[in-house]
């Protein structure tokens, strides 16, 4: 599988998102998609699956050195003690020494950037946690670059959400993040039932989602993380890397409406 070199990490351009999995489910949704040949898991604190996920990784046969682990510390949890602790029990709920990417999930009107940096910037790489943390915010924050927010010259974009859309790469700020800090957006997808994005010549040939999953894919430095539990999915999405899409597709797509999340 084709990966995204940026900032000293390699990450699989195709992921698997776990949002909402838990329990005995997650697990063998993680343990079907390793097997697979998914190598790349996108958790979170606040997912509430991290036990679970660990528990598939150590039944699997992976080489850690082969995946990469993606994990978030959740917004009520960004002061420095708190960061320590909720990285701490991400790990030995993982069952891993390191993950590849640790992102804060989500701002809180209450943190402190320049002690949450320092915080951060001490789990250091090579160390145990993360190898690599990153402040991943929607993209308005970027924005706010240089308007008097302490500590956000030391900000490094590390990865970008978007939800699936012809928009989705196209929204992304570049000019505004130093491109030699790479960028590692995310995109969530595929979308179900999205007929119109199948009505080009990939209909007879593969499934919708498939094609909107494969037009993510084709962006540059876009890693997607479609959620799926079921192994059909999985597969599907897979699939999805081999599907190829020409101007027609291309521009059938960017014909979509851009002001609807289709779900
Ligand atoms: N800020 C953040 O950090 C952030 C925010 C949002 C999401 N995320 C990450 O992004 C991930 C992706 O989210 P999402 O938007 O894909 O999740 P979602 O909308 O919650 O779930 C995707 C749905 O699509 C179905 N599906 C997946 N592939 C399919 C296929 N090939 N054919 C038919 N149905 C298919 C899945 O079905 P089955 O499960 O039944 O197979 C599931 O019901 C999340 O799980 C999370 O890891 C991160």
């Amino acid at each position: 599988m084709e990966n995204i070199e940026t900032q000293g990490i390699s990450v699989p351009k195709l992921g698997l998102g776990t949002f909402r999995m838990q329990g005995d489910v997650c697990r063998a949704a993680v343990e079907s998609g390793l097997e697979l040949g998914y190598r790349h898991l996108d958790t979170a604190e606040m997912y509430g699956n991290e036990e679970a996920i660990g528990a598939a990784i150590a039944a699997s046969k992976v080489a850690r050195k082969d995946l990469h682990i993606t994990t978030k510390v959740w917004n009520e949890n960004l002061a420095p003690d708190a960061i320590r602790r909720a990285c701490d029990a991400s790990l030995k709920k993982l069952r891993l020494d390191q993950v590849d990417l640790y992102l804060v999930h989500w701002p809180a009107k209450s943190m402190n950037l320049p002690a949450m940096f320092e915080t951060l910037m001490k789990l250091k790489p090579g160390g145990p946690g993360p190898r690599h943390w990153r402040r991943q915010f929607q993209h308005r924050a970027f924005e706010n670059r240089g308007r008097g927010d302490q500590g956000a010259d030391r900000l490094q974009p590390g990865r970008i959400s978007r939800h699936a859309g012809p928009d989705a790469a196209t929204q992304i700020p570049r000019g505004q993040i130093d491109p030699a800090g790479g960028l590692l957006p995310a995109g969530a997808g595929p979308r179900r039932h999205r007929r119109d994005a199948g009505q080009n010549r990939q209909e007879a040939q593969c499934q919708c989602g498939q094609v909107a999953l494969k037009w993510l894919l084709d962006q540059d430095a876009v890693a997607a993380i479609p959620k799926a539990s079921r192994a059909e999915s999985q597969k599907a999405n897979l699939g999805a890397l081999n599907v190829k899409l020409d101007d027609g597709d291309r521009q059938a797509i960017a014909g979509l409406p851009k002001d609807k999340r289709c779900v």
